[in-house]
């Protein structure tokens, strides 16, 4: 079954990328220039994605609207339908702000979950309308709503893959716990950390984790080189304002202590403790959060 449904979405994957690139390129078109906005429907201010947690309330009323529709209750299965309508509406926005910078694969299955989404939320409307107008028979605005919640619930499978199976908008740091122990920095040829270029993100590396070193006058800041939004490279990032800026999607992270101040990102960005080692360079430890 699992690969039957695989299958199923991978065949779409013809019209959904060329479909997924051109929505891409006017959604960036409009978010671009109301970045707080992006920021505000992505959830970066939660530090959780808001578009999962808004999907619920919409997917909910319109289970409650096929029910009352079958119990035979018309006016609470209409009030419920209009819920379910209105809800949509607002989880198509920040749906649309993280398709704003979802990339690749990822993208490409989003397109069909946004798609699969868009076609009931128009079905569903058209059922809405048809009940606004009190027929005497409602089988066909019945049928069409319980039409549009087997497509809604196409569609949440579909948006599930992009999240379990891709890895969209999941924390690139999710498995790494905090450490209690310190390990040697190996910064290269570099051995004496002063003489860092001054706010000039440098790679480095300590056990196998790849670090990003920025010096600030006299501290060095040492943070995680992943990106925690999508694993961009933060060592090719610029510093502003205090902060790294990621070069796939601008998310800023603040030098001292990582914390998310721009999104997409939704998590903060691992931080390390840096110090002298006794027998020599230096040594790291990721700080507690
Ligand atoms: S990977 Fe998206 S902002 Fe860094």
């Amino acid at each position: 079954m699992a690969r039957l449904l695989a299958r199923i979405m991978a065949a779409q994957d013809g019209w959904a990328r060329p479909l997924g690139d051109f929505n891409h390129r006017w959604l960036s078109a409009v978010f671009r220039p109301f970045r707080p906005i992006k920021d505000l429907l992505s959830g970066t201010w939660l530090g959780h994605p808001l578009h999962s947690a808004s999907t619920d309330v919409p997917v909910g009323a319109l289970l409650v609207s096929v029910i009352l529709d079958l119990l035979n209750q018309p006016t609470a299965a209409d009030v419920a339908l209009l819920a379910t309508v209105l809800f949509m509406l607002a989880a198509a926005l920040s749906g649309a702000a993280d398709y704003v910078d979802t990339d690749g694969a990822a993208r490409v299955r989003a397109t069909l979950h946004s798609t699969l989404m868009v076609v009931a939320l128009v079905i569903l409307v058209i059922s809405l309308v048809l009940r606004a107008g009190g027929p005497a028979d409602r089988m066909v605005p019945v049928v069409l709503s319980l039409v549009g919640f087997l497509i809604v619930s196409a569609g949440a499978f579909v948006g599930g893959e992009v999240v379990y199976a891709f890895g969209n908008m999941v924390s690139r740091h999710a498995f790494r716990g905090p450490g209690t122990k310190w390990i040697p920095l190996d910064s290269g040829d570099l051995t004496d950390l002063s003489a860092l270029p001054l706010a000039t993100p440098t790679r480095a590396r300590a056990g196998i984790n790849d670090l990003v070193l920025v010096r600030i006058g006299v501290t060095v800041h040492a943070l995680h080189a992943v990106c925690a939004h999508a694993g961009g490279p933060l060592p090719q990032g610029k510093i502003v304002d205090g902060c790294i800026e990621c070069p796939w999607h601008g998310s800023r992270f603040r030098l001292d202590n990582g914390q998310v101040t721009q999104g997409p990102a939704l998590y903060d960005q691992p931080v390390y403790e840096l110090r002298a080692a006794e027998g020599g360079g230096y040594e790291v430890r990721r700080a507690a959060t």
